[in-house]
């Protein structure tokens, strides 16, 4: 007689699984039972499937439905936890220890380019005093809907472009006193990241504040990031600056690779001579910075007024123009795709 998955439920229900203190029924860890004539097959939801450990879990449970339904076939699957971030595949941070170089305008565009390139692309907007995403991408004010599942409430992204959207001036009020914004911001962040329904995603870029504080740890310490984008400016006052955040993401215990440098304002080039290029600061500091750095150069951005006018319009410049600036994202999306 073929045993019924109520049946399986209860006998495992006599199962304990010690490092949480409870019974693997009610831990949620079984999942997708299947009885067949000799066969009993489910998946067990294990947070480290490789601890050699969870032999005598497999066993435990093995000998109790034996016992139960006699000499059946028992499959056990151990499966990883599924999380909201598990089909996100590469999480790329986009930093720069010096405010108003560009951050934002960068990652803006690279996400947009890589949109551009087919890939699924979501954002975070990780600057409490942001809202410099939403303006850019004409989202201000809007906030994620929600929706409950087993007992938990998730937020849906705005979209806007393609892009997948979420910015921690949606959760956190600037004007809040500084004492709480700073533990707020963490764990805002950290609920932007595990309880936003992202789907699947291929790049989730974050635009991350200035500075080498708490929010950079949060990030870097608690979540597996690919990689990061540093942006600088071609003035050498920036360099000190970038070199901490630099540093901050080579440091034992964060580690983060460092996808390279991107120097921002590079050069300007007026509209109507697009091959002429003016160095206004000086030619080949990104380069040599990087050099220093001992990181990659990824791309130089020229200086364009109509970036700073498309953003503050709500429609990233690279979306709808073409030209040197697009150009130098399209390259800058192309080499972190290659990376990848
Ligand atoms: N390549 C560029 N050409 C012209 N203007 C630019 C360029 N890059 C950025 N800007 C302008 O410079 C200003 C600062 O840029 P942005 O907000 O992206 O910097 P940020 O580093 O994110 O700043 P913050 O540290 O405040 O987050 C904005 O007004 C933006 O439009
Ligand atoms: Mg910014």
């Amino acid at each position: 007689m073929i045993p019924s998955k109520q049946r399986v439920f209860e006998i495992l229900k006599d199962v304990v699984y010690f490092p949480k203190g409870g019974n693997i029924v009610d831990l949620e860890m079984v999942k997708d039972v299947e009885v067949g004539e000799n066969l009993i097959r489910f998946r067990l939801v294990l947070d480290d499937v490789d601890d050699e450990k969870n032999n005598m879990l497999f066993d435990t449970a093995k000998k109790f439905l034996n016992d139960a339904f006699g000499d059946v076939e028992i499959d056990i699957i151990p499966t990883e936890p599924v999380t909201m971030l598990s089909q996100v595949k590469h999480i790329i941070a986009v930093a720069s220890g010096k405010g108003g170089v560009g951050k934002s305008t960068v990652a803006v565009n690279l996400a947009v380019a890589l949109a551009m390139q087919g890939f699924k692309v979501g954002m975070i907007d990780a600057d409490i005093y942001g809202p410099s995403v939403p303006i850019m991408f004409g989202v201000e004010g809007e906030r994620p809907e929600c929706y409950d599942k087993g007992g938990k409430t998730y937020m849906v992204p705005v979209q806007k472009y393609g892009i997948k959207l979420m910015s921690l001036g949606m959760m956190v009020d600037p004007s809040q006193p500084l004492i709480w914004r700073g533990p707020m911001a963490t764990s805002a962040l950290t609920q932007l990241m595990t309880e936003t329904d992202w789907g699947e995603i291929d790049f989730l870029v974050v635009d991350m504040p200035p500075g080498t504080g708490d929010i950079q740890l949060c990030l870097a310490q608690n979540f597996k990031v690919s990689g990061s984008v540093i942006v600088t400016t071609p003035q050498k006052v920036a360099f000190a600056d970038v070199r901490r955040a630099a540093n901050m993401f080579k440091h034992k215990g964060v580690s983060v690779p460092i996808l390279g440098l991107v120097e921002n304002m590079a050069y300007f080039t007026p509209s109507d001579m697009p091959d002429k290029k003016y160095y206004i600061f000086g030619e080949g500091h990104g380069k040599e910075f990087a050099e220093e750095l001992g990181i990659p150069f990824l791309a130089d951005i020229p200086m364009d007024e109509n970036i700073a006018t498309s953003g503050d319009k709500g429609t990233p410049y690279t979306f709808n123009n073409m030209g040197p600036v697009t150009a130098a994202f399209e390259k800058l999306a192309r080499k972190i795709i290659e990376r990848f």
